[in-house]
């Protein structure tokens, strides 16, 4: 047996699949074929965060640059393409404030040496200064990122922090973007939780195949032998709780093993793979507030599907 998977992510796993309810950590979905069916998922007629996304940010970019400071850096967290900073980057240059440095952070070194290379042949006088790092833990922004700072957190995907550790990613971008920073955060709203659930159990099946991709990876990078035939992607409305959950049930009474430690499933046991929090208009303003950020504006599309929030620092800030 070969375990390749990073020691203390292969505690996270083992605590995980051990606890009741079981659970595994949402950021082992990203390896290689991760990142593919993810990029896959966001071409998907049911998956709406994505493109409604890029429209809103296309028809209100000259609004949202309107609100930022002029020669600032542009900060994004969890950058996996350049293409949403493009927008912004390029209505800031039409309006003559252009931004002196794109800092794209992201923890997949690969992905993100692409993207600085692509930058490089699409706007090759763009400063860029690229932190392979995970945005989660504190971060030190190089000198060539002068301030004042925007962030730029687009895809919802706060959505996937638990609300205590969103308030504390809020607090702590506060500190690492400085004074007189402004933070724009991309949020998927609540809404028909028919339409929620069909965004993650979609017909052709490729989110089911991101989720089975965790048990994929754990026979892989961690000797585990789970049978893929015998775990149902479920995707969940918890109404109480405002999120969307994803779940892998066990279809059969079965034993697997992983890394030599052997696990016991009934029929129906669950492991809980992912949050994806969905907020409302005020419940977003006050959950920013409460790490230290005021919402200045607001922009969504017709329907309320999708918000984007422009943040400036609060009073505390
Ligand atoms: C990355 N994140 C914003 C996605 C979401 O919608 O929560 C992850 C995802 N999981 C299943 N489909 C998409």
């Amino acid at each position: 047996m070969k375990v390749t998977l990073d020691p203390a992510m292969l505690d996270e796993v083992l605590a995980g699949l051990g606890a009741t309810p079981r659970v595994l950590p949402a950021k082992l979905f990203y390896d290689e074929e991760g990142c593919r069916l993810f990029a896959a998922i966001t071409e998907l007629p049911e998956y709406y965060l994505t493109r409604t996304e890029r429209a809103l940010l296309a028809a209100e970019a000259g609004a949202i640059v309107a609100t930022l400071p002029a020669d600032s850096s542009l900060v994004e967290y969890g950058a996996s393409t350049e293409d949403k900073a493009l927008v912004l980057l390029d209505a800031l240059a039409a309006a003559g404030r252009a931004a002196r440095c794109y800092v794209p952070i992201d923890i997949a070194t690969p992905a993100l040496a692409a993207l600085t290379a692509r930058l490089a042949a699409r706007r090759p006088g763009l400063a860029v200064a690229p932190i392979a790092a995970d945005f989660l833990a504190p971060i030190a922004l190089p000198a060539a990122a002068p301030r004042p700072r925007v962030g730029f957190f687009p895809g919802s995907t706060i959505g996937n922090l638990e609300p205590a550790a969103a308030r504390a990613f809020l607090a702590q971008a506060r500190a690492t973007l400085g004074p007189a920073s402004r933070f724009l955060i991309g949020v998927d709203l609540r809404k028909d939780p028919a339409r929620l659930l069909a965004a993650y159990d979609d017909a052709a099946g490729v989110t089911a195949a991101f989720n089975r991709n965790l048990l994929v990876r754990l026979n892989r990078e961690a000797g585990a032998d789970f049978d893929l035939a015998q775990f149902a992607h479920e995707a969940r409305w918890n109404a109480a709780e405002g999120r969307i959950e994803m779940h892998l049930v066990s279809r059969r009474a079965q034993q697997i093993r992983v890394a030599g430690v052997t696990l016991r499933f009934s029929e129906g046991d669950s492991i809980h793979t992912e949050n994806c929090y969905k907020h409302s208009l005020e419940g977003f303003v006050a959950l920013a507030g409460a790490a230290g950020w005021d919402a200045r504006r607001v922009w969504t599309d017709a329907d309320a599907t999708f918000a984007l929030y422009l943040l400036a620092l609060g009073r505390a800030g």
